[in-house]
């Protein structure tokens, strides 16, 4: 079948926009929006719009399948995500939208909640659920964990304040938007799995579908400081073996670093990561990317690698 940045340093307040599309309601590190004109044009260049099943193994906030969702160019996504904040906020956020409404409806936004969730984010979904979506909108570049202080700062002396991202009514718009779409069956599945078991669990759960992965690993560079779940290299060795070895389509990004290109090149070459049985190599690719930072116009390279034979050329050259 054809188809077979971050450092912000001013966490400064944006309008939300209130478009027919549908935005995540994280603001996650390392976010993948500015790739969604690539998946748009790959969809549309497979004859594949709609696509049966999207899926985002490493679904932080999600932005690429919710982006298509909305758009109707899948039917339906999995999406998991081994950290169980996160997890939990995509479990409760489709499938218990009402829940987390009245939570956020009720938040409290202040430094004291803050820390409250910071040192106890709780112990049941919805709990977890909640925490995940107020630290991710109070905390500096939406970072969950670590150094990451509140927005504004622990002083509380910036002009922008702890709640200044925390727009209620257009959270609880995306909120609603994301409940209605799971609840026309749009959204197959949550997992709280690490991706080798998602790919194995949908390898065996839809193996008659049409399927693309969309893989968006943690970041070569910097990961352990911008997620709770991260990866260190005998991990992306692993994610690589796994990729090589899959049949199924599957697109993968990165942040640009010879390392990965020299990783992949080597399963391609078929030496050091000669496990792959894949019937299409891997093929490298890269594009620019913008990150959230936008208004500081700092640029980042995106490395994109794929079995897929087909890219549109207007987003990316090889790597
Ligand atoms: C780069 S972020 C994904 C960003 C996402 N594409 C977006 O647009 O927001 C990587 C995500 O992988 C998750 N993660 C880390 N290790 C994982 C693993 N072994 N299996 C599944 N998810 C993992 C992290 O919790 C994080 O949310």
């Amino acid at each position: 079948m054809a188809l077979e940045g971050l450092s912000e340093s001013t966490d400064r307040p944006r309008r939300p926009s209130r478009n027919a599309d549908l935005h995540s309601p994280l603001r996650y590190p390392g976010g993948k929006r500015q790739l969604v004109p690539f998946f748009v044009d790959l969809l549309k260049l497979n004859g594949q719009s709609p696509l049966p099943l999207f899926v985002e193994p490493f679904a932080g906030g999600a932005a690429v399948s919710l982006h298509l969702l909305a758009a109707g160019l899948v039917d339906a996504v999995v999406l998991a995500d081994l950290d169980p904040l996160v997890y939990a906020f995509w479990h409760q956020a489709c499938f218990y939208t009402e829940q987390l409404v009245q939570d956020i409806a009720a938040a409290d936004v202040t430094l004291e909640e803050w820390h409250r969730l910071r040192a106890n984010p709780g112990r049941t979904l919805r709990e977890k659920a909640y925490a995940c979506l107020f630290l991710n909108r109070t905390s500096y570049s939406g970072i969950l964990q670590g150094r990451a202080g509140p927005i504004g700062g622990q002083k509380q002396q910036s002009a922008y304040k702890i709640d200044c991202r925390f727009y209620k009514d257009e959270i609880i718009h995306r909120l609603r938007q994301i409940g209605k779409l799971a609840s026309d069956g749009r959204v197959a599945a949550v997992r709280p799995t690490s991706v080798d078991k998602t790919v194995e669990w949908v390898e065996t759960e839809f193996k008659s579908s049409e399927r693309l992965y969309y893989f968006d690993p943690p970041f070569w560079e910097k990961g352990e400081r911008l997620y709770r779940k991260a990866f260190g290299r005998a991990q992306h060795e692993s994610l690589a073996k796994l990729l090589t070895a899959m049949d199924a389509p599957w697109v993968l990004s990165y942040d640009h670093h010879e390392e990965i290109v020299e990783l992949y090149r080597a399963s391609v070459q078929g030496d050091s990561l000669a496990a792959s049985t894949s019937a299409s190599s891997p093929q490298l690719h890269k594009t620019d990317l913008l990150y959230c930072n936008r208004h500081k116009g700092r640029g980042a390279t995106e490395l994109i690698i794929t079995n897929l034979a087909q890219l549109p050329s207007e987003h990316v050259s090889t790597a």
